[in-house]
């Protein structure tokens, strides 16, 4: 219960302060959907969408803050993505850093989102979903091979190998199971 007023108590006050239109709306639906809301939001942007899943399922905004979509997503970055080139026209490209800044994890109400957020405030702008201590230690104790060597996932960035419901921005452990290894966790 004290969790769920501390919650509301930051959101009012990130209402409040808030730079962007349709944060009280956001706001009152989160309220409204608290139980539904514990993950991060689902995309919602077509272009977003079709764009970036050509290699990786599309990773939700929510996975990251608006300041590493602001590094990821620009001409130059994105002819040296990850070691390969990924890059659009402008035009498409304008689309999909706006949604993805506008959706990024400092401005959302979900739950893990919040949680990213409040994590990567400070310090270095973090580039990788991966490599966010937040998430990084969740999987601290599966074996790389479950992972690197596990042919059916190959790298922790596909987490839609093993979050069944990803997709829908929910990464709860009881979605989760490795492909190939059904006993994770014995
Ligand atoms: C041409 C293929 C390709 C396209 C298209 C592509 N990516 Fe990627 N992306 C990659 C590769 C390769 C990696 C690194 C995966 C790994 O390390 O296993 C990656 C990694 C990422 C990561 C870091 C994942 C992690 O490890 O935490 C993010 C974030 C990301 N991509 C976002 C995007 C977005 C947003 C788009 C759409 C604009 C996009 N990508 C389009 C190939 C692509
Ligand atoms: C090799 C399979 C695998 C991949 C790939 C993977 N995960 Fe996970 N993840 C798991 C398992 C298994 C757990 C549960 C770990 C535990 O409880 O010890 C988990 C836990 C989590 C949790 C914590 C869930 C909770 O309720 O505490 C989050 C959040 C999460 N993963 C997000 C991600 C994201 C985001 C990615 C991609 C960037 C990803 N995972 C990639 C298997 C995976």
């Amino acid at each position: 219960m004290q969790r769920k007023w501390e919650a509301a108590l930051l959101a009012v006050t990130l209402a409040l302060n808030s730079a962007y239109a349709g944060a009280e709306e956001d706001f009152i639906f989160w309220l409204f959907n608290f139980s539904r809301t514990k993950g991060v939001k689902p995309v919602t942007d077509k272009q977003y969408q079709d764009e970036c899943s050509g290699c990786h399922f599309a990773y939700q905004p929510g996975l990251l803050p608006a300041k590493s979509w602001e590094a990821l997503l620009t001409p130059d970055a994105l002819r040296k993505h990850f070691g390969v080139n990924a890059e659009l026209d402008d035009a498409t490209l304008k689309v999909i850093h706006d949604y993805a800044v506008d959706n990024a994890a400092d401005k959302s109400w979900y739950k893990r989102s919040r949680k990213i957020a409040v994590a990567t405030t400070d310090g270095p702008t973090p580039l990788r979903i991966t490599e966010l201590r937040y998430i990084s230690r969740k999987h601290n104790d599966i074996p790389e091979k479950m992972v690197k060597g596990n042919k059916g996932v190959k790298s922790l960035s596909f987490c839609d190998k093993c979050h069944t419901q990803a997709a829908q921005g929910v990464y709860d452990v009881d979605t989760a199971s490795i492909p190939n290894y059904s006993n994770w966790d014995n």
